[in-house]
């Protein structure tokens, strides 16, 4: 399969052969990237790392994913020591990091400007979160850690838990897991649901998603929780926020009943919706799922540089 300077903007821009294909090729990865074995895969090759909006895991996991296989990094983690203080448009800045790069990761907060970034650009762009939009690869990494822990995810009870109205990573997962075959149960506040589209989205892919306010409801026969941060940032009012900061927080006493081998993930950063006695549980996989960032990064910076294993 070739992926050879393919944009990855969303998750819905792949086939499911696709990301199977991409899914079996991260976890030759795994080794690389813990260190356990070494390589110069993408040696001579430059990742231009333009991140608009504040982030920890996909700055710093695309940035060890491009090290892990010998490239080079240029960009910011901070716009406004960039010429976009001066006025410069997204569309010039990109042109400059296609000069100067083979390949240009992206964070911004506005919705479609990886798309809009790929027009400007020849060298292929990695949507790393764009608003409330999409967030392609933290969805492929949050598969590949339902299919290492699950072995499949056709079938499994996948609860998405908190903030479905802003929470970008929970649009992009409902849209795979519905690929996939998983069983969806959807739980927000009213105010917070997933929007009618992307339930529509689910529907025209053959899975009609439960829906509930209530978690207490689902908990016990989930086989993943996948908990979300209410997206305060997003909010266009900051009295609908209040309304619904702290609505969902999981803590140990909560996991008496649940499934022996159901994982809790979450895209992280939390704040309260897991209090930290979840994370010594056996549930807790959050972490791990952090680092599955990895193996998964450098395998699309391989396989859309056109460099392979
Ligand atoms: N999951 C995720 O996108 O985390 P960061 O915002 O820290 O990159």
């Amino acid at each position: 399969m070739n992926l050879k300077g393919k944009d990855i903007i969303s998750i819905k821009d792949f086939s499911k052969s696709e990301l199977d294909f991409i899914l079996k090729y991260a976890k030759k990865m795994v080794p690389f990237a813990q260190g356990k074995n070494n390589t110069s895969l993408l040696q001579g090759k430059i990742l231009s790392s333009l991140f608009f909006e504040p982030s920890t895991r996909t700055r710093l996991s695309f940035e060890s994913a491009m090290s892990r296989l010998d490239g080079r990094i240029i960009g910011f983690a901070d716009p406004t020591i960039t010429s976009q203080k001066k006025g410069e448009t997204l569309a010039d800045t990109i042109r400059m990091a296609d000069a100067y790069s083979d390949v240009i990761v992206l964070r911004h907060p506005l919705e479609g400007a990886a798309r809009l970034a790929a027009e400007f650009a020849n060298v292929p762009v990695l949507n790393a979160g764009d608003g409330a939009g999409r967030h392609p690869t933290q969805c492929l990494l949050d598969l590949f850690t339902i299919l290492t822990e699950k072995k499949n995810i056709e079938g499994q009870n996948i609860v998405l838990l908190g903030d479905l109205k802003y929470g970008r990573t929970v649009h992009s997962l409902a849209y795979a897991l519905s690929l996939y075959g998983a069983d969806l149960t959807f739980v927000s506040p009213k105010s917070l649901q997933m929007p009618k589209e992307m339930v529509e989205e689910c529907k025209n892919l053959g899975v009609t998603p439960a829906s509930t306010t209530k978690l207490e409801k689902v908990i016990n026969k989930a086989d993943v929780i996948y908990v979300t941060r209410i997206q305060k940032e997003r909010f266009p009012d900051p009295e609908e926020y209040s309304r619904v900061v702290g609505i969902y927080q999981m803590n140990a006493s909560m996991l008496t009943n649940v499934k022996k081998d159901m994982i809790i993930m979450h895209p992280l950063p939390r704040v309260t919706e897991i209090a930290p006695d979840v994370d010594m549980t056996s549930h807790a996989l959050y972490f791990k799922q952090a680092f599955n960032g990895i193996p998964v990064r450098m395998a699309l910076l391989s396989l859309v540089t056109g460099v392979m294993l």
